[in-house]
């Protein structure tokens, strides 16, 4: 049987980089020592640096995938229990933005049976995820009449005003390098929505590097919409605690509202 696709968040040829860099630094580090120990120590250090941080995204990568833990399953069934709590009756047209291979595109269209739902994504060369991907996953699935995918920047997304009834995203706005003002990516999703349209996105809400305070960061957003709720969803009970940490899951946050 036919079995969905659905990639990593941490990307394997990013492992594969890292671990055979730490280990060529190693080699490099070995035969420098001689010459200058200083240097070749230094060196070492940062070979050793290099590798724990390798093996830890290599443990963190198995831990997510649906084929080991499966926590990043358990991290978009978050996003869907938060949609469900804004009351949408499962009715029209579900956006789901930087959809990736599609996974929450196809659990959103499987939970709201009555909903068409549209995932878009830049699929830049970095990740391993493809509109095909997407479109072959849904079918697979069996949603594949009610999802379609299409090529759009979450900074200018492809869509009218309000034509949307629902729009969700999963650990995509602090990725547009693009567009470092995330409250314009905010707004950006909200302008596709119906007035009194859903939402539910999660993202890195809690780096401040990226959002400032969090809290402030959704006071902002107060005005632009009808209601708003902001969930601290750090450490969830689902995942191992090695994975509570900047790279993966530590700043995990979510806001969920009305247009
Ligand atoms: C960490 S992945 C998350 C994918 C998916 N939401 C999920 O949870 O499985 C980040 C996604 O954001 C997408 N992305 C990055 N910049 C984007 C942009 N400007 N517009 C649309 N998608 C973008 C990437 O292509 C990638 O699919």
């Amino acid at each position: 049987m036919e079995k969905p696709r659905y990639k990593n968040w941490i990307p394997f040829k990013l492992v594969a980089a890292v671990l055979l860099g730490a280990l060529a630094l190693l080699l490099i580090a070995r035969l420098l020592v001689e010459k200058n120990a200083v240097a070749g120590l230094l060196l070492m250090l940062l070979a050793f640096a290099a590798l724990f941080f390798g093996l830890y995204i290599l443990r963190a990568r198995t831990a997510l995938d649906d084929d080991g833990g499966g926590v990043q399953g358990k991290v978009l069934d978050g996003v869907l229990r938060h949609l469900a709590r804004t009351g949408w009756n499962g009715r029209g047209k579900a956006l789901d933005i930087g959809c990736g291979s599609g996974a929450l595109t196809v659990k959103l269209a499987k939970a709201y049976p009555r909903a068409h739902v549209v995932g878009v994504d830049l699929w830049g060369r970095g990740w391993e995820y493809s509109q095909k991907l997407c479109e072959d996953n849904a079918r697979i699935e069996g949603v594949g009449a009610r999802a379609s995918f299409r090529c759009g920047d979450a900074a200018k997304l492809p869509f009218v005003d309000g034509v949307f009834d629902v729009a969700v995203s999963n650990f995509v706005f602090h990725e547009v390098r693009a567009q470092p003002d995330k409250r314009a990516l905010i707004l950006e999703a909200l302008r596709v929505l119906r007035p009194g349209g859903a939402f539910a996105f999660q993202d890195t809400f809690f780096n401040r590097h990226v959002y400032g305070d969090a809290q402030e960061f959704v006071a902002a957003l107060r005005p632009h919409v009808t209601e708003i709720h902001f969930v601290d969803m750090r450490r969830p009970d689902y995942a191992p605690g090695f994975l509570n940490t900047r790279v993966v899951l530590g700043n995990m946050g979510l806001i969920w509202g009305r247009k």
